[in-house]
């Protein structure tokens, strides 16, 4: 049964069906499966806990129950390129950021391409999943997980990057489900603009550790070291290397980590 609360926030969204579980395996899993069953357009799945909740590399993702915020929303995109495909992660960054300028007036940077970051700690992560059948795109679930309360930011040692939550940027304890609706509202707008120069300016100006030196690494081992310099409309990252050269990186399966 979907939370009263949660129900009276998401009033007024053009969500054609919501699934809430109060205990589910993956939110984006719930989704996928329901996508290739038909779930319309927007249809929303939201839990509590999540016991398998992934992230990206194939890592874990912690969704205790009633401290976090865990959601997977379907679209269908309609004739979209494959290129334009990896803007749907920055989407789900972008939309979690303008929520919380808008609702709580923080200042959140986004860790390119999609970690949404407060004081350089991880608030949120992002994994947008696409279906496919063939060569055709059914559908791209885009899953978002953000640490609310205190109690849903993972243990120390099993994380890579410092994490921290909502609460305690904001100095008291939010409503999950409200936050859950202004991101949807800010995802809405967007929703469909996601190659324009507006959506990159937005995204640009939100970009953490710009001017700095990061190292991208890939799980195959390389890295590179450079000061970031931006990111091209397409989503790649600009760095500028050691020589002075220029190389862009394509959104994919690479870490940043600022250098200091
Ligand atoms: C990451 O930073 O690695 C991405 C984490 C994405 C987590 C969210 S929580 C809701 C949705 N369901 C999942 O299993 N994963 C995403």
């Amino acid at each position: 049964m979907i939370p009263k609360d949660l129900l009276l926030y998401l009033e007024g969204l053009p969500l054609p069906e919501v699934r809430f579980y109060a205990e589910t395996g993956s939110t984006n899993q719930d989704a996928l499966d329901w996508a290739a069953q038909g779930a319309p357009e927007l249809a929303l799945v939201v839990a509590d806990h999540q016991t398998a909740g992934r992230g990206r590399f194939s890592r874990q993702w912690f969704t205790p129950p009633g401290a976090a915020l865990a959601f997977s929303i379907v679209l269908r995109p309609v004739q979209v390129s494959t290129a334009h495909i990896p803007l749907y992660s920055p989407l789900g960054a972008l939309s979690v950021v303008q929520a919380l300028e808008n609702a709580y007036h923080l200042k959140p940077q986004i860790k390119w391409p999609n970690d949404v970051l407060l004081d350089d700690r991880k608030v949120c992560g992002v994994l947008a999943e696409a279906l496919w059948q063939g060569e055709t795109l059914q559908a791209i679930v885009l899953g978002i997980g953000i640490n609310v309360a205190p109690s849903s930011v993972p243990p120390a040692d099993q994380i890579l990057f410092p994490a921290t939550c909502v609460d305690e940027a904001v100095g008291r304890s939010i409503n999950r489900w409200e936050l859950l609706a202004e991101v949807l509202k800010v995802l809405l707008e967007w929703h469909g603009k996601i190659t324009t120069s507006a959506f990159f300016a937005e995204w640009q100006k939100r970009l953490a550790f710009v001017g700095q030196m990061v190292r991208l690494e890939n799980p195959g081992g390389d890295s590179f070291e450079g000061l970031l310099l931006g990111v091209h409309t397409n989503g790649h990252l600009r760095l500028q290397l050691d020589d002075g050269s220029e190389r862009s990186f394509a959104i994919g399966d690479l870490k940043l980590r600022p250098l200091s």
